[in-house]
């Protein structure tokens, strides 16, 4: 019994998905799962391009039989060694005995740290640049250091111009049996995952991003395979637009993302006096979250897509309320930067959440304050409400202007 299916000429897609899985990484909540995509090209030999993760592995192994059609497997190009994708590399180099592992030297320390005293098979070593010819067919290696892992790599088939990117490029979700982006709304059923997947797991290496694609960027391409997520055919260029926009931290769009956090509701008030009143000023498409509801992942993906954040938070033990302390401490770690912000701090008798995110900001970059922050004392009174409103009004004429 399979799930493969044919993507191409000898090429077939023999992942997975889970959608019993909560969170990725045991820390990112999923709501529909996530595919493990694992590729097979047959030509004269036959190459697989990355495994999947444990909780796939059978339905893995039984759709590499389904495509293979009787033939051994050749070589397995391990494009990334994060165990999501590695669960099948000891399993298939027991059931093919003459398979190649291609890795380049990181790959390969890798495999031995996570799989310490197994018998490797035959290795194949490979650079930058390196070509493998399975046939018709031929396969260049792109290294793409810490794109998020330092092993990491593409491979580029010429013929066709198929580019296999490893963690790039994907998205969270499953797939629905439909495995081309342009056979599902992409925009309304993944566009989003693909942000939160980018922003929180990627988000931080930007200028390797930027390297990586760089390295590509002359390069025909006509078929894009992730590891997660769709598989692109047409519009790639759309994609791979977005991807520029987010590895050079430039907001997708100008917008309003309002994070608050609040114990007994008043800093909530504020946040929402100044998101009324950018509404009355014709400002749409506003997001606000509570911090202590929304997880961390969300908001930093909104953070990435929006050009103006609304902080507002208490004060906690002379410091941050922890929730708010949890997203700076993300977006710093993240190296989000080039916003611009607004922040509305509370306390009842020694108010110091607004300074320490002002702190916070001015250590990431180009982060920009449109306005002095708005400190309140327990609650909106009227000279703070008025304070509120000429914040939201600041705030719409920088995104009218
Ligand atoms: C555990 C705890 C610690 C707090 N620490 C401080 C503090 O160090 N300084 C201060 O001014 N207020 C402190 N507060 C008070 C809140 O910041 C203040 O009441 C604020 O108005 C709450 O806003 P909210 O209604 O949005 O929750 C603390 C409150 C709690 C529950
Ligand atoms: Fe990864
Ligand atoms: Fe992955």
């Amino acid at each position: 019994m399979h799930t493969t299916q044919q993507l191409s000429q000898g090429l077939f897609w023999v992942g997975g998905n889970d959608r019993r899985i909560a969170l990725f990484e045991n820390m990112f909540p999923l709501s529909n799962g996530v595919s493990y995509n694992s590729y097979l090209l047959a030509d004269e030999r036959i190459a697989v391009l990355d495994t999947v993760d444990s909780s796939i592995l059978r339905t893995f192994l039984e759709n590499i039989d389904a495509a293979r059609n009787g033939r051994p497997v050749d070589y397995l190009v391990i494009h990334h060694m994060e165990p999501d994708h590695c669960a099948g590399i000891v399993e298939l180099s027991r059931r093919f005995p003459h398979i190649t592992l291609v890795g380049n030297a990181k790959t390969f320390q890798f495999i031995r740290q996570f799989y310490p005293g197994i018998e490797l098979p035959t290795l194949l070593e490979v650079k930058d640049g390196d070509t493998l010819s399975l046939g018709r067919r031929t396969l260049t290696f792109i290294t793409a250091p810490m794109v998020h892992w330092p092993e990491v790599m593409f491979s580029y088939e010429e013929s066709e111009g198929i580019l296999f990117s490893a963690d790039a490029f994907g998205s969270f979700g499953a797939l629905s049996g439909n495995l081309f982006a342009d056979q599902v709304d992409f925009d309304e059923v993944y566009l989003n995952e693909a942000r939160r997947y980018y922003s929180n797991i990627v988000g931080k290496y930007g200028q390797q991003v930027r390297l990586a694609l760089e390295k590509v960027k002359d390069k025909e391409v006509s078929l894009l395979c992730p590891l997660h997520g769709p598989v692109w055919r047409k519009d790639i260029g759309r994609f791979i637009d977005l991807y520029k926009t987010w590895s050079a931290y430039e907001p997708e769009q100008n917008g309003v993302l309002l994070a608050y956090g609040s114990m007994y509701g008043n800093t909530e008030k504020a946040a929402e006096i100044v998101a009324a009143r950018l509404s009355d000023r014709g400002i749409t498409g506003l997001r606000m979250y509570d911090v202590s509801k929304t997880h961390v992942s969300y908001l930093i993906a909104d953070i990435f897509r929006f050009s103006h954040l609304v902080f507002a938070a208490p004060t906690y033990n002379n410091g941050l309320y922890p929730a708010m302390e949890m997203l700076f401490h993300d977006m710093a770690a993240l190296h989000v930067q080039n916003r611009k912000v607004a922040l509305i701090g509370n306390g009842s008798w020694a108010p110091a959440s607004a300074k320490v995110m002002e702190e916070r900001l001015s250590a990431m970059r180009d982060m920009t304050l449109i306005a002095s922050p708005v400190v309140l004392k327990s609650s909106v009174n009227d000279e703070a409400q008025k304070a509120l409103l000429a914040l939201a009004d600041q705030i719409a004429d920088s995104l009218l202007k």
